[in-house]
């Protein structure tokens, strides 16, 4: 039997002598009573009983460990030059004393802080300083608007925020602050306290009493020591897309994510302690909570915290100079961050002007790995490119070519196979298993392992209706795909509303509330339609009042603007036509899928229950006026 193969039957078959080895290696203040507790089905925990703290084993046991002065963090700025090493005793140092300053402000074990926060290294101190005081974070992407960040402040209730006076995109600094005063004006409930990192390239108006300058009150701080908490405590909650207006929160466990995440390191990610990874993401996503920050630290690596952008700061050989520069071993991004470059630079000639020799692996997930990108970096890389597969939930890998157990042939279009801990199914909707090669939907045998998500942020029912209500006993991924003779898996397509833009997971639903608040749209659908470059972009059909007799070009530019200020740059929103009636089915249900077909050029159906048949001429009409199909 392979290696592989013997790994995950053993993780499947005594899942608490699997992960009860594993966690040997974390530093627990008491062990656990049980590994995997099973006593609310279908609840599962993991490590009841047992005490611990993240960033003890994060930071803290490194330094006693020997690797004080080891870089913890390099922090390159394509935006601004400026390259940052800062080693596990300076981090150590910084975070301690930034966990005396929120403790100061009444932040205490279980208390929520909201960090909204650009790339730069006091993100992740941020986030640490709270795991070493047991405060519970949610860090909330930047690219989001207000709206949205009041959203999370309103569900979330955090005493503090921190942030910063700007972030930096090409072209323009996006100032934080104000964006933070409108969300706490908008928001119910106040934060107590707000901590601002003041950038060079702008300065923000603090509002006496609650506003605190990140610089002045580290100063006089004094450092706080590691507070014990349980495994089954949340660490923190990051907000994700769901099919409303309303994200989900999902919640990291403290145990069963320190477990899960440093196995990966070595088993996924084939890295050794002290070498250099690079995940290429931003913190505000579930890549960069776990592979930016957590995971490397978690197993003593160096992580590069990396603001700018594949192409364009300043070339697309951006990437090649970072991996060069710091001696990457390994790099992680998104396959849009890859075709983007290789738009700009197909032949691969920036890759001439540096030393890859430290580089062995690139691992690709947040989409599909198209088969032309797939051997575009394998070519020009001459590397194994990995495709894996996972989601905000799952805070890790569900498949994987774990190339630390043993490295398998990849197929194309596969994110491999499925990782030890994770019993995956195709099923059909009366539950039964699909056959080799089939579609289903891809769900996940309960228990699902350490370091997924226990439940959704004061939303048990929510928890139970989304994920485990429809496949009894399993969680369901909401992803359809197929498996095949030799096990490897196929991941197809969403099962609900969202898209996938650029990378960055949107809901549709969430657009389409926005655009019916606009005074003059009586109705409207939003479809996420295929991009060379993006893989989905969002596209909007909008059905007007009666006797609307505005200007159609100047609504849609309204809508456009809407959404960009009222969810944010992020959701990339930038085409919508306007529309006689939407395609709905006898029962009323919008035919989304069916416009996007028509919007992608794909072969369609006319969909038997379809109420009025001609509408799908006038869209397919209405989309070839502004150019559609456009492949
Ligand atoms: N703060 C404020 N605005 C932000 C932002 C942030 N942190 N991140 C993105 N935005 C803005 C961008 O400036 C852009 O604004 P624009 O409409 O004015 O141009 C908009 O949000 C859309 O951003 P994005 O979709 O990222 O497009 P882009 O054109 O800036 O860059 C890529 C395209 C492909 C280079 C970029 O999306 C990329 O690097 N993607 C990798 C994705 C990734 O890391 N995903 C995580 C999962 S692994
Ligand atoms: P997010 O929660 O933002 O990480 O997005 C998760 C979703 O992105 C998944 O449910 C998939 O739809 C998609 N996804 C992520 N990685 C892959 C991959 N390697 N292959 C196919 N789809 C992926």
């Amino acid at each position: 039997m392979s290696r592989y193969r013997q790994e995950f039957e053993h993780s499947l078959a005594s899942p608490d002598e699997f992960w009860g080895e594993v966690a040997n290696d974390v530093h627990w203040y008491k062990t656990w009573d049980k590994v995997l507790d099973d006593s609310d089905k279908p609840y599962y925990r993991w490590f009841t009983g047992a005490q611990v703290n993240t960033c003890y084993n994060a930071l803290d046991l490194h330094v006693n460990e020997g690797r004080g002065s080891q870089d913890a963090i390099i922090y390159d700025s394509a935006m601004t030059g400026e390259v940052r090493h800062i080693t596990y005793q300076e981090m150590l140092d910084e975070t301690a004393r930034l966990a005396g300053v929120l403790s100061g402000l009444g932040v205490e074990k279980g208390s929520r802080v909201v960090i909204y926060m650009p790339m730069v290294p006091e993100t992740a101190i941020a986030m640490l300083a709270c795991a070493r005081i047991g405060a519970v974070h949610s860090v909330v992407f930047g690219g989001f608007a207000s709206n949205e960040l009041a959203v999370r402040i309103e569900d979330a209730k955090p005493v503090a925020v921190i942030t910063a006076s700007c972030g930096l995109e090409p072209g323009r600094i996006v100032e934080y602050k104000p964006l933070v005063d409108k969300a706490i004006d908008l928001s119910s409930h106040k934060p107590s306290a707000c901590i601002v990192l003041q950038r060079p390239q702008a300065q923000a108006r603090m509002i006496e009493g609650r506003d605190h300058d990140w610089h002045d009150v580290m100063k006089t701080a004094s450092a706080v020591d590691c507070v014990p908490v349980l495994a089954t405590d949340p660490l923190y909650i990051i907000y994700t897309s769901g099919t409303t207006g309303q994200p989900k929160g999902v919640v990291r466990d403290n145990g069963g994510h320190i477990v899960s995440l440093k196995w990966s390191m070595k088993n996924i990610y084939g890295v050794d302690p002290g070498e250099v990874f690079w995940a290429a993401s931003d913190v505000g996503w579930v890549v960069g909570h776990s592979y930016i920050v957590y995971a490397p630290l978690f197993s003593g690596n160096t992580a590069i915290l990396y603001e700018g952008k594949p192409v364009g700061t300043p070339d697309p050989g951006v990437f090649w100079r970072i991996i060069s520069q710091h001696k990457v071993s390994a790099l992680f991004t998104a396959p849009t961050a890859f075709r983007a470059i290789k738009k700009e630079d197909p032949d691969g000639t920036y890759l001439e002007k540096y030393d890859m020799s430290n580089f062995r692996t690139l691992f690709l997930a947040g989409e599909r790995t198209d088969p032309d990108t797939l051997r575009w970096a394998q070519n020009k890389l001459q590397v194994p490119v990995i495709d894996h597969w996972w989601q905000t939930e799952t805070g890790w890998a569900i498949c994987a070519n774990c190339i630390g157990i043993e490295q398998l042939p990849v197929k194309e279009g596969s994110p491999s196979v499925p990782v030890p801990g994770w019993d995956l199914k195709a099923l059909d909707d009366t539950n039964q298993e699909v056959a080799p090669g089939e579609i289903g939907s891809l769900v996940v045998k309960l228990p699902l392992p350490p370091g997924s998500f226990p439940t959704l942020w004061n939303a048990k029912q929510r928890f139970f209706d989304a994920y485990l209500a429809d496949f009894p006993g399993y969680y369901k991924t909401a992803d359809a795909g197929y498996i095949d003779e030799d096990g490897y898996v196929y991941v197809m397509s969403r099962t609900d509303d969202i898209i996938n833009v650029a990378g960055h997971r949107l809901s549709t639903g969430a657009m389409e509330e926005v655009l019916t608040s606009h005074p003059d749209v009586a109705e409207c659908a939003v479809t996420g339609v295929a991009d060379a470059l993006k893989g989905q972009l969002p596209l909007g059909f909008l059905v007007l009042n009666a006797g609307c007799q505005k200007d159609h070009g100047d609504i849609v530019k309204e809508c456009v603007q809407l959404v960009r200020s009222e969810i944010g740059p992020v959701a990339a929103f930038k085409e919508a036509l306007v529309v006689v009636r939407l395609p709905k089915t006898r029962s009323g249900k919008i035919l989304r899928g069916t416009m996007q077909k028509i919007a992608d050029g794909e072969p369609w159906q006319l969909p038997a229950t379809i109420d009025d048949p001609v509408i799908l001429d006038e869209i397919t009409e209405s989309l070839q006026s502004i150019g559609y199909p456009k492949a």
